[in-house]
């Protein structure tokens, strides 16, 4: 009966994907609470390489139910492309993929309103995905959003349109002197979307409650990161909704007295895309390795990531927002061969030392990482499934983690495949 969220500890991208297919293998249902398209996450399976950007990364599983929650912010052209591309790689996409009727629908102008404003922005733009998830997440806020029940309904999706492209149109002509959008042509478009997506259409609040009552296992899995999240992450370089654990019960509809468990997922080193500070960002040729070894490039824009050793300022911070139970390191294999490996600790700034994580950019901007310095291992971690078959040094730094966060790992993830893991701590 297990009901656990799967967070990103950090900036995105910690293996968040590959996580959350290891432990569908006993869950019944895997749901996204949050996000969009903006997200990308990894799976491989015997070689072969998913990314999955809405889908929950739990559909590769034949047996579990997968659910878009309302929290989540829909781009159908985007979903039905990533169904069919499922599809025609063998992956079952049917009775098994259920879409909130609450979820707000991505349209075709908040992809421009998304580009218009951090072309405005210039150089302190956010250095978004272009995924139009800002906009779409304003429009719901404003309440005039238009949602995913609205494409079953033509008369009320077709009147909020009409409302809504009046500012739109007058902004597009008048701000950004862009070409303003047509009612009709997206009426149509969407309309066509409606006939694909509708029986995937469902009161997923309603499921997700009633699989608890039957004492069914679910994992809630986030995107992004909780250094992007909207209120705890590095304003305003964020994303526009809450990633952290208490997403989930917003973007699910799940009271917080049913979370049993919340896991965070941590990179053994750091990564962020985009812009925003980033206190132990490596401009050197170790950060470059990380890069390079990791492949540490982004899953939806391609963008290259920036690399920097391990903050745990940054988990300390993660750790207290989110409520963690647990945590799982990602990508150790890629510290393999390292003389030394780092580890901030503290901040220093204009003479002062910050072990907690400060709210002022200006601090997290202009700081000095304080580390602490552990040995590197120059054997291979790849592959290694116990704990005890680690390098010294390799446990080591495991431990020193621990410590340092206070929180106890529960896998360790050294590969890309699913059973390249140290499974110390079973879930379900
Ligand atoms: P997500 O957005 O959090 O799901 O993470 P991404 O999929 O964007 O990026 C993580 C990348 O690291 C993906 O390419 C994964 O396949 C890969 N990955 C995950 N865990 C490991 C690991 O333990 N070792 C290695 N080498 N790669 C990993
Ligand atoms: P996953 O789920 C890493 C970043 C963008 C940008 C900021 C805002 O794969 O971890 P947005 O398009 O959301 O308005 O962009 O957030 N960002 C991510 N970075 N991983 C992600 O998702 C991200 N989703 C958004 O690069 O800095
Ligand atoms: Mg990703």
């Amino acid at each position: 009966m297990p009901v656990i969220v799967i967070v990103g500890a950090q900036w995105g991208d910690e293996g968040k994907g590959k996580i959350v297919d290891v432990l569908t293998e006993k869950a019944d249902i895997v749901a996204r609470y949050q996000g969009g398209h903006n997200a990308g996450h990894t799976v491989v399976i015997n070689n072969r390489k998913f990314v999955l950007h809405l889908i929950p990364s739990g559909i590769l599983h034949k047996n579990t139910v997968c659910i878009i929650g309302n929290g989540v912010v829909v781009e159908p052209k985007a979903l039905i492309k990533e169904i069919k591309d499922l599809r025609k790689r063998g992956i079952k996409v049917s009775d098994n993929l259920l879409i909130s009727r609450s979820a707000h629908l991505i349209m075709p102008y908040h992809l421009a309103l998304d580009s218009a404003g951090e072309k405005t922005k210039g150089k302190k733009c956010i250095g978004t995905t272009g995924r139009g998830i800002g906009p779409t997440y304003v429009d719901k806020m404003a309440r005039i959003g238009i949602r995913v029940g609205d494409l079953l309904s033509p008369e009320a999706f077709q009147e909020k349109l009409t409302v809504n492209l009046r500012n739109v149109n007058f902004l597009m002509k008048n701000l950004y002197k862009a070409p303003c959008f047509n009612a009709r042509k997206i009426f149509d478009e969407y309309m066509g979307y409606a006939n694909i997506l509708r029986k995937y259409i469902a009161d997923t609040d309603k499921i997700v409650n009633s699989a608890i009552a039957e004492k069914k296992n679910l994992l809630l899995e986030g995107a992004q990161g909780t250094l992007l999240d909207i209120d705890h992450g590095t304003y305003p370089f964020v994303t526009s909704s809450n990633s952290i654990a208490g997403g989930a019960c917003t973007g699910l509809g799940i009271g917080p007295t049913k979370i049993t468990g919340v896991i965070g997922v941590v990179k053994a080193y750091t990564t962020r895309v985009g812009s925003g500070p980033f206190p132990t960002e490596l401009h050197d040729e170790i950060g470059e390795r990380m890069r390079e070894k990791g492949g540490e490039f982004g899953a939806t824009t391609g963008r290259p990531r920036r690399c920097g050793w391990l903050d745990t300022v940054v988990l300390k911070h993660s750790t207290a927002v989110n409520g963690f139970s647990g945590i799982v390191i990602t990508k150790l294999d890629i510290l393999d061969g390292l003389d030394i490996i780092k580890i901030c600790t503290s901040y220093r700034y204009r003479g002062k030392t910050y072990t907690d994580m400060p709210k002022d950019l200006a601090i997290l901007e202009n700081c000095t990482p304080v580390y602490e310095e552990v040995g590197g291992w120059k054997e291979s971690t790849e592959g290694i499934t116990e704990f005890r078959k680690l390098p010294g040094r390799a446990q080591a730094y495991m431990r020193k983690i621990e410590k340092l966060i206070g929180v106890k790992i529960v896998i360790i993830s050294t590969g890309q495949k699913r059973d390249e893991s140290i499974m110390l701590q079973e879930q379900f």
